[in-house]
Formats: structure tokens, C-alpha cells, sequence
């Protein structure tokens, strides 16, 4: 079997299978629910979940102007560094983390960056 038939036999039964491969704004939608509702509440994936005090991702996103700069950054925003490990980015402190840790990469950052554009009305 030649290279390209091998890639295509592993390849493409693993895109079709993963619907996380298919592009950003399904891949951020999926980290976003999985993590980060467990304070927010996320667009209609958990409309009554969420802790009351933090405010939602629709909330977010349609009434902050700046809502892209603070997604890109949110990590180092409070109270996420007490609760976010960023896979390849040092801790800024050594506080103890104050409930189970969410480890994320840049790429997922990104990509909920994409997934919270389509919660804007
Ligand atoms: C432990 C609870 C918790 C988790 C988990 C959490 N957040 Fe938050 N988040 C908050 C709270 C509380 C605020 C409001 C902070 C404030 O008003 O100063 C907030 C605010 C934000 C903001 C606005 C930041 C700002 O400075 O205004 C963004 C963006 C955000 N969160 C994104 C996320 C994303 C993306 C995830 C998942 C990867 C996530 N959060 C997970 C509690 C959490």
C-alpha cells in the first residue's frame, strides 16, 4: 500500500469520526461546554446551569465591546488563573489552584474565541 492510501485509511474515518475535527467554532464549542460550564452559563448548552455570579458567554459577547481582547486573554484574567493550567505557559503564581484544575491549550483559546462570535445576536 502506498503512503497516500494509508493516510486516507487513517485520516478520514478519524475527521468523520471526530466531529471536533471538523473546524473551530465546533472545537471551541466543545471545550467551552465541556469546561467552562462549569461557572458560565454557555449559549443554550446549559441555560440554567453556570454559577449565578459569573455572568454568561451571551452576556459577554453582546454587551462588552471588547469582548475579543478579553476571550483572548481571559486566562490571566481573575479568577482563571486559580482554576486554568495554559499547556506551555508558566503560572504566573504559585497560589494553589482553588478547585480542580482545567488544563487548555492556546489552540482551544482560539477556538472558543471563534465558537463565542456565534452566540452574537
Ligand atoms: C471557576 C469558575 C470559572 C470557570 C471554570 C471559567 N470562568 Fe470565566 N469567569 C468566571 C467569573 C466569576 C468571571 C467574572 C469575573 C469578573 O467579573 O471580574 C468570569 C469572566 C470571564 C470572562 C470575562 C473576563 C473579563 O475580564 O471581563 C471571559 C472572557 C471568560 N470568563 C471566559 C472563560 C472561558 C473561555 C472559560 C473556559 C475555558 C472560563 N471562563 C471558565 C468564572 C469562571
Amino acid at each position: 500500500m502506498n503512503g497516500k492510501l494509508i493516510f486516507a485509511a487513517i485520516a478520514v474515518p478519524l475527521i468523520q469520526i471526530n466531529p471536533a475535527c471538523a473546524d473551530p467554532v465546533s472545537e471551541g464549542k466543545l471545550v467551552a461546554e465541556q469546561h467552562c460550564s462549569r461557572c458560565h452559563v454557555v449559549g443554550g448548552y446549559n441555560p440554567n446551569g453556570g454559577i449565578s455570579s459569573t455572568p454568561s458567554f451571551q452576556l459577554l459577547v453582546n454587551v462588552l465591546k471588547d469582548y475579543e481582547e478579553r476571550f483572548d486573554t481571559f486566562f490571566d484574567r481573575p479568577p482563571h488563573p486559580a482554576v486554568i493550567i495554559m499547556r506551555g505557559i508558566k503560572k504566573r503564581d504559585d497560589l494553589p489552584y482553588n478547585a480542580a484544575p482545567i488544563e487548555i491549550s492556546l489552540e482551544d483559546v482560539k477556538n472558543i474565541a471563534a465558537f463565542v462570535k456565534t452566540l452574537r445576536k
